[in-house]
């Protein structure tokens, strides 16, 4: 049998599926198989009928869902008007990497291996299961299921047994091979079609109004709540809708990232893929290396093994080449997970510490070394009502200590903070997406919204929205450490409830007793008053139909708060303990409770 063109599809939210496909691509091509790489949304699903050889990774976000990039694919495929035995063609193979600490546990992968099967095709070998909950990480699952499948493809194709090594073919292992040439033509212009919503591809240039801290100085984390200007954008939101943006590296950093590659950042270079992976489509052309570092790249997070893998092939420092092979190998993991994992040490970092190895690298592998830099998303604070022609968000800062010296970042919310309106036009290109929460169209319907800390952004926006609609039930717990220190809001809160439009319960975690140190059972949190108002919540919720939202931090707090609002069931309703977890369940069903939890 001659050996047909594999397709590696993926669908990836974070990049990890994206990563992972590419790394399969690497080894398809280094057994000298044509291989083209697509996420599964920009693959023409109705050629799948003709296809003989398709692997799909694909991971499942918290709920359960597939990922952004194969929403279209998933709904294709699921079409009941199908025909069993459309895919008798093809021979397949379904890796999902998912996090079982989640209730649906790689669900998007063992689904569509299933329906795959049930439309006719073949499968290579069982659908792959990774695990981020393993303690090797999802490749303990990832390694053997590619051993078996690479085995298995063998069996069909006899051919594809030799494997060209790493080092003698550096072109093989590219995913994409680009040229950087020199291009002294002005950038291309993108023209915005008209009337269309700003998206991924064509966000929106908001311009910064406001970057205001709203923690006291002497709390412990710094908190913007920041404005954004999007007067003539066609942008609409509606409560519980979250804004898309696309984080900065640091200047700084690229600065040290051009220098460690001894390549000028102001050169201007052409991207044209060699083989038939896309160049970025949000790429400009020709644009600057420091144009792409800035923007396109992720050289602060912290690298995956394929990074390791690949920089080896570059090393000639005997003792950088050693290191870098131990790290790609599957014996090294352990290592790598104490070198790179735990202290969170971004690639740049990596990088600083193999000078030899960077230095020789190639910049034709740019793309193939560093991800992408995604695009990240955040809760709407504010409504169009109250707000029209605004965008507002509320951030905290993501700073943290690890045991490296340097203190770690979020790159997005820290490249948020250092910008400032006073200098000049700051714009921020942006768009939004439909959010999980849903606010109720009747008027009388109550809601009762459950908020600490940041999670309060998305409430804020509904209060605005159902205030100037007229939709006057509403109940806000909110809780954070200090009223004098982080009570965001507290005055706009004060208000409502003078108007009559809330009512607000309040925690403040660690001001009940002061100068000393407090232990767990000590401090107030929402769900303690959640449990005091069980009689006016019963009431609300039994009686007035109200729907029931939590939004903030995913540790225990979303668990808790359930916790507290069975108990209330048990006590007012007098009902048993099964009961109550029924009624949980029965309004999570219809939409009654609802949240939406970030880490
Ligand atoms: P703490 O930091 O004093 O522990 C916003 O972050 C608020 O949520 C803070 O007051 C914080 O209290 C509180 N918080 C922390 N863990 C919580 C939990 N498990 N349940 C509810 N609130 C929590």
């Amino acid at each position: 049998m001659s050996e047909p063109t594999l397709r590696v599809l993926y669908g990836s939210q974070t990049g990890t599926a994206q990563d992972t496909a590419q790394r399969i691509a690497r080894q398809g091509r280094r057994r000298q198989l044509q291989v083209q790489v697509l996420p599964l949304d920009s693959y023409n699903v109705a050629n799948l009928i003709s296809e003989s050889l398709v692997i799909i990774v694909c991971s499942t976000t918290g709920q359960g869902d597939p990922p952004d990039n194969m929403k279209n694919f998933w709904r294709f495929i699921f079409k009941k008007s199908l025909p069993v035995g459309s895919l008798s063609r093809l021979d397949c193979a379904v890796l999902g990497l998912g996090d079982s600490s989640y209730p649906k546990f790689n669900f998007v992968a063992k689904k569509l291996h299933k329906r795959l099967m049930q439309l006719g095709a073949s499968t290579l070998l069982p659908v792959g299961l990774a695990d981020d909950q393993h303690d090797l990480g999802a490749d303990a699952v990832i390694d053997p299921w590619l051993t078996s499948l690479w085995a298995n493809l063998f069996a069909l194709y006899p051919s594809l047994a030799e494997v060209i090594p790493l080092r003698e073919d550096e072109a093989g292992i590219a995913v994409s091979r680009l040229c950087f040439l020199l291009d002294e033509r002005e950038d291309r212009l993108r023209i915005p079609t008209e009337q269309t919503a700003p998206s991924q591809l064509h966000p929106f240039p908001s311009r910064l109004l406001s970057n205001r801290r709203v923690t006291d100085t002497s709390h412990f984390q710094d908190v913007r709540h920041i404005e954004f200007d999007i007067t003539g954008s066609n942008i609409e939101f509606a409560a519980g809708d979250v804004v898309m943006m696309f984080p900065r590296n640091a200047p700084e950093d690229v600065q040290q990232f051009c220098q460690l590659l001894r390549i000028d950042p102001e050169a201007r270079f052409t991207l044209r893929a060699t083989d038939n992976t896309a160049v970025p489509a949000r790429l400009p052309q020709p644009c600057t290396v420091r144009h792409l570092m800035e923007r396109y790249l992720d050289i602060a997070a912290v690298p995956r093994r394929s990074f390791f893998e690949l920089l080896s092939t570059f090393a000639t420092d005997e003792l950088e080449h050693e290191k870098l092979v131990e790290f790609s190998s599957a014996a090294g993991q352990e290592e790598l997970h104490i070198y790179c994992n735990r202290p969170r040490r971004t690639a740049l970092e990596v990088l600083a510490d193999f000078p030899h190895t960077t230095a020789e690298l190639k910049v034709d592998y740019l793309l193939d070394l560093f991800p992408e830099i995604q695009p990240r998303s955040f809760s709407i604070a504010s409504s169009l009502q109250a707000h029209p022609n605004r965008l507002q968000i509320l951030v905290a800062v993501v700073r943290y200590k690890t045991k490296m010296h340097k203190q770690r970042e979020g790159l997005c919310s820290t490249w948020l903070a250092s910008l400032n309106p006073e200098q000049g036009d700051v714009s921020v290109p942006l768009w939004v997406k439909k959010g999980s929460l849903r606010f109720p169209k009747e008027k009388d319907t109550p809601v009762i919204m459950v908020g600490p800390g940041t999670g309060v952004a998305p409430f804020r926006s509904a209060l605005q929205e159902r205030i100037a609609e007229g939709k006057n039930a509403n109940v806000l717990f909110f809780g954070c450490r200090s009223e004098s220190k982080d009570f965001y809001f507290g005055s706009e809160w004060e208000e409502m409830m003078k108007a009559g439009h809330l009512s607000l319960f309040t925690a403040f975690s660690r001001d009940q007793v002061s100068h000393t140190l407090q232990t767990p059972e000590e401090k107030v949190y929402v769900q303690q008053r959640v449990r005091e108002n069980a009689e006016l919540l019963w009431d609300l919720i039994a009686n007035k139909g109200a729907c029931f939202y939590i939004a903030g931090n995913a540790k225990q707090m979303p668990a808790s708060v359930c916790d507290a609002l069975k108990e209330v069931f048990q006590q007012e309703g007098g009902v048993s303990a099964e009961e109550a977890e029924q009624m949980l369940t029965a309004m999570e069903r219809t939409g009654r409770l609802q949240s939406e939890t970030w880490s």
